[in-house]
């Protein structure tokens, strides 16, 4: 068994506690439940108490000669940060595009010409299992050094069944190997393969009779996303797949309004998605029916950072009461960055959001993106030990002091992981 963990005295500790069941809307995501001189007590892996330090020392005193104390006086406590849209398992890198991109040319234009998500692939496939297990263990080395504790991870660097199996298992060992939790989702339709460009159909068919029932009974992923975006899959292919998904038990995800304006937000709020990713382009009617149908919108500011583009109207989002959560994107084509916390800064910049919601967002939020609302992303009795100390006083300026890596302490199952 474990030692026990006691985080002693931070100035604030941000609990975010009592939204289990469901993400938070609008006002609850500014209520953060701070506690000042907060303290936390974790064994086991898991928060058995939760409180100021006072209270935690009449009810703890006895056994203090046991513990690990943390003294986190001065420091901000937060959940362990959770990044709910990756696509971490991928080999190589894009800097060529980057620099054409300087020049004028556009992510779809250079994916159309057989680069973008195409020439990733490619890497990804000529990659051993072991080459993209290396690489992408790196990369979650670095996200933990950034404060996050659980990412999602998807494939769709294979768009063939054995790179698609290849980046599911890779991902699974990840699972197992790395203190990160990572969470699967398949994303077997990122792109229509070139030999299927005059025949998509018969691509969309391998995906929903072929892929999508192994990946299912392989248990490989809980989740099944989509690139719906004009070029790359319609509203109505999306649709076919993401029912196929359901019927296989994967639960839908989808990139939805990310180049263009497609009513991708409405198909998530039909399908019953949970949650809709991007949104730079999601009309205020799309809007309105995630929020009427609780369809967390995962916002990827880094994304419309690299690429150049206009921004998601967060402000907007959170006002209409959608459960805004935020993400790096991380892949190696629109958003090659592991850092939630510049994410954090541009959300407030360049979305309108406040630094107390944009807690909300990559905490408690992010956690129902991926279906872990009751497990992670508070700081409540019965959850996950996984905590996140930084450098800072207070929330604010968390984001305020930006570029910075704050972080100064990751516990993850109730273990110091970085110190
Ligand atoms: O979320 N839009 C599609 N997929 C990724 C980019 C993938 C890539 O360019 O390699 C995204 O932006
Ligand atoms: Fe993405």
């Amino acid at each position: 068994m474990s030692k026990a963990i006691f985080i002693r005295n931070a100035s604030q500790l941000v609990t975010l506690q009592g939204s289990s069941n469901t993400p938070r809307v609008k006002g609850e995501m500014s209520e953060l439940g701070i506690i000042e001189d907060g303290s936390v007590w974790i064994e086991d892996g898991v928060i058995q108490a939760v409180g100021k330090d006072e209270e935690l020392l009449v009810k703890y005193e006895s056994r203090l000669s046991e513990v690990e104390v943390v003294d986190a006086r001065g420091k901000l406590v937060t959940p362990g940060l959770i990044d709910p849209h990756t696509h971490l398992v991928f080999a190589g890198s894009r800097e060529n595009e980057f620099n054409m991109r300087l020049q004028g040319a556009t992510y779809m234009e250079i994916m159309n010409a057989g680069g973008g998500i195409h020439a990733t692939t490619r890497r990804t496939q000529a990659a051993t299992h072991e080459e993209l297990f290396q690489q992408s263990f790196e990369r979650l080395n670095q996200f933990l050094r950034h404060g996050v504790t659980t990412v999602e991870a998807k494939s769709g660097y294979g768009m063939e069944w054995e790179t698609e199996l290849k980046q599911l298992e890779v991902a699974k060992q990840l699972n197992e190997n790395h203190v990160i939790d990572v969470v699967p989702t398949f994303m077997g339709a990122h792109a229509v393969p070139k030999e299927y460009k005059e025949n998509p159909d018969e691509f969309i068919r391998q995906l929903t009779e072929e892929m999508i029932p192994k990946v299912a009974e392989l248990g490989l992923a809980e989740f099944n996303d989509v690139f719906c975006e004009h070029g790359v899959f319609t509203p109505e292919q999306s649709r076919m797949i993401l029912e196929a998904g359901r019927k296989y038990g994967l639960i839908p995800k989808i990139h939805a309004d990310e180049i263009e304006p497609y009513e991708g937000a409405e198909l998530a709020a039909e399908v019953g998605a949970i949650s809709a990713d991007h949104l730079l382009k999601a009309s205020e009617k799309g809007m309105k029916a995630m929020a009427e149908k609780g369809v967390v919108g995962v916002l990827l500011p880094g994304t419309a950072y690299f690429l150049m583009a206009e921004f998601a109207n967060g402000r907007k989002m959170v006002d209409l009461g959608v459960p805004v959560a935020l993400s790096t994107d991380c892949n190696p084509g629109s958003s090659p960055t592991v850092s939630l916390p510049f994410i954090m800064n541009l959300a407030c910049l360049r979305m309108g959001m406040t630094p107390a919601e944009v807690i909300t967002a990559t905490t408690i939020n992010a956690a129902h993106a991926i279906n872990r609302g009751s497990e992670i992303g508070s700081l409540e009795v019965g959850k996950k030990g996984d905590i996140t100390i930084f450098n800072v006083e207070n929330y604010m300026k968390l984001q305020y002091s930006y570029g910075i890596n704050h972080t100064d302490t990751v516990v993850k199952n109730g273990q110091v992981v970085v110190r």
